[in-house]
């Protein structure tokens, strides 16, 4: 395992106020919906590639932000199984900006002692994008710092599908017992397997809905919704969501 060799306080972050957040009180694992790239440049009059190019300019700084904190998984939904629909163009771009990041921060991540990990279908991406995930993952391997996973070419439901057949195919060969198939078993067969449950489901620009982001993972997910567009969301964003999280109470159906 790699020491942090340069681990950052946050304490130290000029112009952040961090007295609302109790920093031995920080969930595990956040999950964002990066949401609003096009209208924030819609409303400045700009392409939205422009706004994407920014999305990914806030990327960097939560990605640096949830390090320095502490935290130990942030997924991010960078391209899901939907943005197909999208025009070709588009969607090259999106690739583009995938693997322009995965290049140009993946000696920052490694020196931060974050780990890039990834879940949905990526393999069946453009092989640059493949390419350069692989890369990534296989450099980040070792670190023990950041999880930054990133949900590539995922839906939830196809992730469930994916799963059941897994399952199918080792009850038929023997290996698994239907009776002995719980919420283990499918949470094992899952993209997820090595990280715990989002505790916290967060989306910007203010749709208020999942879009097939970890739909069986976030069952008992605090949800938090912001109007802010993904371009424009700060790190103080980040920090005062998490604070207003730690206000609320958990209780997993109990009292
Ligand atoms: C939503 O904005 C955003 C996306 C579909 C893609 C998010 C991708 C990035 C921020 C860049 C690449 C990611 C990484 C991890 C480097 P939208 O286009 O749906 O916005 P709109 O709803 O306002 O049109």
């Amino acid at each position: 395992m790699r020491i942090h060799e340069h681990k950052r306080e946050p304490q130290n972050r000029p112009g952040l106020d961090l007295s609302g957040l109790d920093l031995a009180k920080l969930p595990r694992h956040v999950a964002i919906i990066m949401d609003g790239n096009g209208r924030w440049a819609k409303k400045r009059g700009l392409p939205r590639s422009l706004g994407h190019r920014e999305g990914v300019k806030t990327v960097n700084r939560i990605v640096r932000i949830a390090s320095d904190l502490g935290l130990k998984v942030l997924t991010l939904y960078a391209f899901s199984t939907e943005n197909w629909k999208r025009p070709e163009k588009e969607v090259g771009i999106l690739m583009d900006l995938l693997v322009e990041f995965l290049t140009n921060q993946l000696e920052e991540l490694h020196r931060n002692g974050a780990r890039l990990i990834v879940i949905g279908d990526y393999k069946s991406l453009p092989a640059r994008v493949v390419g350069a995930v692989d890369a990534a993952v296989e450099k980040t391997r070792g670190n023990d710092g950041l999880i930054v996973n990133i949900a590539l070419n995922y839906g939830g439901r196809g992730e469930l599908v994916q799963a059941v057949k897994a399952l199918a195919a080792e009850v038929k060969e023997g290996r698994l017992d239907i009776g002995g198939i719980d919420e283990n078993t499918l949470s094992r067969a899952l993209f997820t397997r090595d990280i715990p449950d989002p505790d916290l489901i967060v989306r910007t620009s203010g749709e208020m809905r999942l879009s097939n982001f970890l739909l069986y993972q976030g069952a008992y997910a605090e949800l938090y919704f912001t109007p802010v567009h993904w371009p424009d969301f700060t790190e103080q964003d980040f920090v005062d969501m998490l604070a207003e999280y730690q206000s609320r109470g958990r209780r997993f159906g109990g009292l």
